[in-house]
């Protein structure tokens, strides 16, 4: 086994960076990947920025015990408060996520784009230079998306608490005339078909997936660790989580027909 077999390690505070897994799997089918869902201490959106510190470093010190050749921050909330130390720290490179609010300052017409992520995204420092960075011609109609985590770590995507938050959230925002919006949060692209039910097909939504898979496969290519062979039982896709691995699975449902999954309950 060489480094190029090693597996690409995820962790996000809970089932949310599975949208990421995801985007990544989908463009880097061979890799191996070890996710970790850190349900147990879910939401970290409403934590100190040292405590959202500790935790990622927790997580990064379970994956590269597990021989991972490179950690992707599948949460903005941790990206922003912590991918700095992390890089500081540690010698294997790192990916992180943070809201798409310059691809929306891009495609705007209106110079009125929405966010809706965690307080721990929206109070950060790196999100603040990045919003500034826009320039005053752009408004930023930021909204915290309190309670939705917990909602979909419970499995709870479409109850009526959802629609009605996801209603207080957005509705002001329509009236605002924004014409994009930016999902901050990786738990929220779970939530598209009702989030643009309410926005209605004028809005576009924009999320940073796919973005992040691409530049995982530009930083391992570079670094020539990108995984060329595919051994005959395919690629292996490990998924850890310290709580009840019940949302996960069935966030999961549709690949673990296709390909072989092992989710684990465990703690961490
Ligand atoms: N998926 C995390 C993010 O992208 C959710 C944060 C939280 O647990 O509050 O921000």
């Amino acid at each position: 086994m060489t480094q190029k077999d090693f597996s690409i390690g995820i962790f996000d505070s809970g089932v949310g960076g599975t949208s990421i897994w995801k985007e990544i799997n989908q463009l880097l089918p061979k890799e191996n990947t070890l996710y970790l869902s850190d349900s147990k201490h879910a939401p970290y959106g409403i934590k100190s920025k040292d405590e959202i510190i500790s935790l990622a470093i927790k997580n990064t010190e379970y994956l590269l015990n597990r021989n991972c050749k490179i950690i992707v921050v599948a949460c903005n909330t941790a990206t922003t408060n912590a991918i700095a130390y992390l890089r500081a720290h540690y010698s294997v490179p790192f990916i992180g996520i943070e809201p798409a609010i310059k691809p929306a300052a891009l495609q705007t017409k209106t110079n009125k784009i929405g966010i809706l992520a965690t307080k721990g995204t929206l109070n950060s420092a790196l999100f603040e230079k990045t919003s500034q960075e826009l320039g005053r011609e752009i408004q930023i109609k930021e909204q915290i998306g309190s309670g939705l985590v917990a909602l979909i770590e419970n499995g709870k995507l479409d109850s009526e608490e959802m629609t009605r938050l996801l209603q207080s959230y957005l509705l002001p925002m329509v009236s605002d005339n924004i014409d994009c919006l930016v999902l901050g949060c990786t738990h929220y692209p779970y939530l598209i078909p009702q989030i643009q039910k309410i926005l209605g097909k004028k809005i576009h939504i924009i999320d940073s997936g796919q973005a992040v898979a691409k530049q995982t496969k530009k930083v391992l290519s570079e670094a020539d660790l990108l995984k060329t062979t595919q051994t005959k039982n395919k690629s292996s896709h490990q998924f850890f989580i310290n709580s009840n691995k019940r949302t996960l699975t069935a966030l999961l449902a549709d690949y673990e027909k296709e390909k072989s999954l092992i989710i684990v309950e465990t703690d961490f």
